[in-house]
């Protein structure tokens, strides 16, 4: 694989660290299946949104994985279709009706500490001394899962929000570089975006999805804008939504809507991917859940693809993490166990991030058999700034990712004009304050 200086912009030096399988089957004790003892799981419900490619082969991963840990349990797939947690209202509904899955996805962060205020998700300390989990994940990852010294969910991986992903042969038929697709600014990008349209009118400069990936588009544009620290200030008073900085970073977002494909709103994140894939697009800014579908392609990073952190974060790494809870209420709270057993274990985390694109969140695996980029992510995340995603829930409770969702869907909607886009701001104010 050629070389680029994208690559070095995320950092590609690997992360070693020593193996330490924990094994858990033994430590199983006899009792019924409600009381969440492993031996006598029969079935587990597991919701997720990883329903399509290589997301729904990263399930797969895990799926078999507790075939092999727990031959008898039945693995019910309760999975929605809509990426980015955008289908979590299905989530809400089923568990306000009193009909939970065993287990649910749920974000690291202020996502997590919704579900726990709501009493929905069961204290599994216990399973942390049970499955040896204490001291192998990060303390600041357990922190945003803990609440009152008691946590309530366990992870599984961490994923890179703030990914900029370009097409090498587009890039080459607008005579742009193909060595560096790394923007030290929005506005250089922009200036790029202007070049392809110019050039070749046909291609679609920026591909983008439904509105999940629009506000996951904004949040890049933001941590641009207001670096990590006025980015973080966001979410705790110290940095005013109706400022000067906010107003720059929605207008800028607004210019960069203007360089994407106008059928977006009916996509979840794959069908604009594909754009690339299929050279019809030249950029996408996307979490680092795409690598596997690039793969899967037989493209080659850098041969024909590119990635690098989204145009003006360089340093900043803007972070979430999937983890798994024992849902109250559970009918199989056994299986729910054998699931996060599963989930936590340095076997499921090698096989489920290894094909997830993510990296695990464990921090004892051995990450030397893992790509190239999940190597460069792992040590981005152990030096960048981290700032935590909007969309993905680690900033923003379910409430907030859903007004934002909403102001930015009538935003883009619009004729996003300086109405708007003062609407659009003001919504935002609205959402966050207090
Ligand atoms: C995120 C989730 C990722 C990935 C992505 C795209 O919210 O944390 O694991 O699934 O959505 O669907």
């Amino acid at each position: 694989m050629r070389r680029t200086r994208i690559l070095a912009a995320l950092g590609a030096a690997a992360l070693l660290v020593g193996t330490a399988a924990c094994g858990t089957d033994d430590e199983s004790t006899s009792g019924s299946d409600n009381t969440g003892d492993t031996t006598s799981a029969t079935e587990v419900e597991v919701f997720t949104w990883w329903t399509a490619g290589s997301e729904a082969l990263g399930l797969e991963q895990l799926q078999g994985v507790l075939t092999e840990k727990y031959p008898d349990v039945e693995f019910i797939n309760g999975g929605i279709t809509q990426g980015g947690g955008s289908g979590k209202d299905l989530l809400q509904t089923r568990l306000a009706a009193g009909q939970p899955p065993d287990t649910f996805q749920v974000h690291a962060g202020k996502e997590a500490q919704d579900y726990i205020d709501a009493g929905q998700v069961e204290d599994v300390t216990d399973l942390y001394e049970k499955f040896g989990l204490n001291g192998v994940f990060p303390q600041d990852l357990i922190d945003m899962l803990t609440q009152d010294g008691k946590i309530y969910t366990i992870p599984s991986n961490v994923h890179r929000a703030n990914v900029l992903w370009a097409a090498i042969p587009v890039l080459e038929a607008a005579g742009l570089p193909t060595d560096n697709a790394y923007f030290a600014s929005v506005d250089d990008f922009i200036a790029a975006l202007e070049k392809i349209k110019t050039a070749t009118p046909d291609i679609v400069p920026l591909s983008v999805g439904g509105t999940w990936c629009q506000v996951h588009l904004l949040e890049t544009i933001l941590i641009a804008e207001l670096g990590a620290e006025g980015y973080n200030g966001l979410f705790d008073g110290s940095t005013d939504w109706n400022g000067a900085n906010v107003t720059t970073a929605l207008t800028k977002f607004a210019k960069l809507m203007s360089f994407t494909n106008i059928d977006r709103d009916s996509f979840d994140w794959e069908p604009p991917m594909q754009m690339l894939l299929d050279g019809k697009a030249a950029f996408n800014v996307m979490g680092d859940w795409v690598p596997a579908l690039l793969d899967s392609n037989d493209l080659v990073a850098g041969t024909d693809y590119l990635y690098a952190p989204s145009p003006g974060t360089e340093g900043i790494y803007d972070f979430l993490a999937d983890s798994f809870s024992r849902t109250v209420g559970a009918p199989h709270k056994a299986g729910a166990e054998a699931w996060l057993d599963v989930i936590s274990s340095v076997e499921g985390q090698t096989a489920f991030n290894k094909v997830k694109g993510s990296i695990p969140a464990r921090t004892d695996i051995d990450l030397s058999s893992f790509s190239e980029y999940q190597q460069s992510a792992a040590d981005s995340f152990k030096s960048d700034a981290i700032v935590g995603s909007i969309q993905h829930g680690a900033a923003a409770t379910i409430q907030q990712g859903n007004a934002t969702n909403d102001a930015v869907s009538k935003f883009t909607t619009s004729s996003m004009d300086a109405d708007a886009l003062a609407a659009l701001q003001a919504a935002l104010a609205a959402a966050y304050a207090g």
